[in-house]
């Protein structure tokens, strides 16, 4: 019997963490379950901070449907297993902290602990499964790159942002004759990118997973220039790389030590200028950042978000364990966190988002992939 659960959001924030919550909250309270919020992501869990959540009159998880970011916060660089410890003297180590949070967790009577999270915070999430939690993960990010889940909640509401940049784009392009590069996010994945880019009618989309060469690219906007259309748009994945090159890292956080504080960034000015050098149209770069995350989700992210919530209060209830809430074939289902994982197998040792985890990226054979070569979207080969 679960009596008290746990919410905790991590990692990046996303437009449907709040409804994720909210749908757990009423789940449980069907079932006369208490739930807390663990307040700034595993944080919450070491510095026991957590906050009564309810849908009474009154309750934080009340209204929260259509809001952004996150009631309880979240964090970006909180890998109990690797935890930054800043000692009186000023200097830094790493620690496993693990065991202490996992002292909190039996103190406070969880009995189960949700994670809401990308690919790190289900490693983690499997790490303390393997040290006898009860976890059910829900798989967020709007890089869409979980394993194991054909579609993370945030990602939709992350393409229409960037979609509708693009409309913005395209009348300001067609206007001053230019090249109009947006840069988007999406870290090791071209998601957002290409999916954008189909729903934006851009011509040319740069992804991680097709290094470029630029000459193919400027080749098709000259193309276009000859049956005179002067102007192009051009979608670049934040880690686009060209062919034989690296990817562009705008900053390390922490000299890179902890969790993967590699910042990807700045690719979408070199891609205008060299566009600019060998087309002859100008060139523009918008970086779009972080209002992909910001703000209210849109209503499939509400209706997925919902369903996830659900979901994972239904496989707690089912004591279903070590998993996480999926979607396969379309439906609502569950994986193994082992399964989510990969080989990322060592306990703590990598954290998520580095060349050892499982993340799921475009391939080839994708609809995506096919959609947008037969609509002459230059994928940069
Ligand atoms: O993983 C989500 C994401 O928004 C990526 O698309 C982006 O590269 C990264 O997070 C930015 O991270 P931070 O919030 O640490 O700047």
């Amino acid at each position: 019997m679960i009596k008290r659960v746990g919410i905790l959001a991590n990692g990046g924030d996303v437009s449907g963490f709040n409804a994720v919550i909210r749908a757990i909250v009423k789940t449980a309270e069907n079932h006369d379950i208490e739930c807390y919020g663990i307040v700034d992501g595993y944080n919450g869990l070491l510095k026991k901070d957590f906050e009564r959540l309810t849908t009474d009159i009154h309750g934080e998880a009340l209204g929260i449907l259509p809001t952004g970011g996150s009631i309880i916060g979240s964090s970006t660089n909180s890998n109990l297993f690797n935890y930054k410890v800043v000692n009186e003297d000023g200097s830094v180590e790493y620690k496993d902290m693990s065991d202490q949070a996992i002292q909190n967790i039996k103190e406070f009577g969880f009995d189960c602990i949700f994670t809401l999270g990308g690919d790190g915070t289900q490693k983690s999430a499997r790490d303390f499964s393997t040290k006898g939690v009860n976890i059910i993960g829900v798989p967020k990010t709007i890089d869409n790159d979980v394993a194991c889940t054909e579609i993370t909640f945030g990602f939709n509401t992350a393409v229409s942002v960037a979609m509708e940049a693009i409309d913005r784009l395209h009348t300001t392009g067609a206007t001053h004759h230019r090249i109009m590069v947006l840069e988007v996010m999406g870290r090791y994945a071209g998601w957002i990118a290409l999916e954008a880019a189909i729903a934006g009618g851009a011509d040319v989309a740069l992804i991680p997973e097709i290094p470029y060469d630029i000459e193919s690219a400027a080749r098709k906007i000259k193309n276009r220039i000859n049956r005179g259309k002067k102007f192009a748009i051009v979608v670049v994945a934040e880690g686009a790389k060209p062919k034989g090159g690296e990817m562009t890292i705008e900053n390390t956080r922490d000299n890179g030590s902890g969790v993967d504080n590699t910042k990807l960034g700045g690719i979408g000015p070199i891609v205008a200028k060299q566009l600019q050098d060998l087309t002859g149209l100008e060139a523009r770069n918008t970086t779009l950042g972080y209002v992909q995350r910001g703000g209210t989700p849109t209503a499939y992210d509400r209706i997925l978000s919902t369903e996830y919530g659900v979901k994972a209060m239904q496989l707690a209830l089912e004591g279903k364990f070590g998993t996480l809430a999926v979607v396969k074939n379309g439906k609502m289902d569950s994986v193994s966190l082992e399964e989510v994982v990969g080989n990322n197998k060592e306990i703590g040792a990598v954290s998520g988002n580095t060349a050892e985890s499982n993340i799921r990226k475009i391939k080839m054979d994708d609809d995506i992939v096919i959609t947008a070569r037969n609509i002459g979207i230059n994928l940069g080969d």
